[in-house]
């Protein structure tokens, strides 16, 4: 028997957008049947490209005229908020896309409504996502390197990501808040929840506003360390954007990942090699085959989860551990101090 379709609609047709937009078009058990911006120009393109009818210019309208499985919100941070209260009540899922809040108390809220309806969230997060991070969790979890007692997370790179994301070089708080998040995300699920965070910031670029490079240390709850850096103004050939190198050691081998999708297991003296790189999806292309994959099994993930068959990764109260670290971060620079996570509380809500 076929798995029934779950209906959905697609709000925010900005960049991002189209990496949903293709990945929910190749499924067999989710569709998005409405789309809505408020944005004329942007929703009229984006719905003529992918063939959807129903457009609407706001999502009150759309969330009283049609009958929704699910919601995809692909907008930037700021109307995240309002728009998972305007959803939740209607759907069974809320799916939005990181950083899913700018304060805790945002994200508290819109995890707290959730829960008061029954409503999941689920966070879009796809780098742990991505093929090379499932293969290492894989490997980790099947004991291949012991127990990790240290990784680390770097995204680097010298990128123009203001041509396709302008808005990143405008807003205050850039690298921790756009990439730190990715990272972070990836430290918890490979070492666990945080005890202890420090963060230093650089801002290499004097035409963006924020910074953008950090560098964070982690101390976790089981007392193992990671490293999470990131750089939007670093010199490499070629250009690695947009691939995380990644390293986990523990106390039987190591697992390091290159920018070129080698993962090399070191291991009795002896190293072995397995390949990480995606399929390019029939409507992508190297090197966005990265970003392209991960979006797709995010996705597969999330109607898995309508379907009843998994639970959301990471969900909203999840992720909220994750954001809390974020903001941690930038306080943590801005007093040159190392944060108790345990204790920690939001100074600027
Ligand atoms: N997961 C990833 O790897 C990844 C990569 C890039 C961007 N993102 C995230 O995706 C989100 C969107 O980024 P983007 O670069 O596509 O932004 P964008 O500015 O290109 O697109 C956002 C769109 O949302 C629309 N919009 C804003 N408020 C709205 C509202 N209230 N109702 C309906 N539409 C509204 C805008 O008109 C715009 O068309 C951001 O949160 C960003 O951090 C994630």
């Amino acid at each position: 028997m076929n798995t029934p379709m779950k209906r959905g609609a697609l709000i925010g047709c900005g960049f991002f957008a189209e990496n949903h937009l293709h990945a929910w078009s190749g499924m067999q058990d989710a569709e998005i049947i409405a789309l809505c911006d408020i944005d004329e120009t942007r929703l009229e393109a984006t719905a003529i490209r992918f063939g959807i009818e129903k457009r609407y210019l706001s999502a009150q309208e759309m969330i009283a005229d049609e009958s929704l499985d699910f919601v995809d919100i692909a907008t930037t941070v700021g109307s995240h908020r309002v728009l998972v209260e305007i959803c939740a009540p209607h759907v069974a899922t809320v799916i939005c896309q990181k950083p899913f809040a700018e304060t805790i108390a945002d994200a508290q809220a819109m995890v707290d409504h959730c829960l008061a309806l029954g409503t999941n969230l689920i966070i879009h997060e796809n780098f742990r996502w991505q093929r090379a991070f499932q293969q290492m969790k894989e490997m980790v979890d099947a004991g291949k390197i012991g127990t990790p007692h240290f990784a680390r997370f770097s995204f680097r790179h010298g990128y123009d990501n203001y041509v396709n994301q302008p808005y990143l070089a405008e807003i205050e708080r850039f690298a921790i808040m756009d990439v730190g998040l990715h990272l972070f995300d990836l430290a918890r699920h490979f070492m666990g929840d945080v005890a202890l965070l420090s963060c230093a910031t650089q801002r290499l670029n004097c035409a963006v506003r924020g910074e953008d490079s950090f560098t964070a240390l982690l101390q976790h709850d089981s007392g193992v360390t990671s490293i999470c850096d990131c750089s939007f103004s670093s010199h490499y050939a070629p250009e690695p954007f947009p691939r995380t190198a990644a390293l986990v050691e523990g106390d039987q081998g190591t697992l390091e990942l290159d920018r070129e999708f080698g993962i090399t297991l070191h291991r009795d003296g002896v190293r072995e090699l397995s390949n990480a790189e995606p399929d390019v999806p029939i409507w992508g292309q190297k090197p966005w085959h990265t970003t392209q994959q991960s979006v797709v099994s995010f996705q597969q993930h999330a109607a898995a989860v309508m379907h009843g068959k998994a639970q959301p990764q990471p969900s909203g109260v999840d992720n909220l551990q994750t954001l809390k670290l974020a903001l941690a971060a930038y306080q943590s620079a801005e007093r040159g101090e190392t944060i108790d996570m345990r204790s920690w509380r939001e100074d600027r809500p």
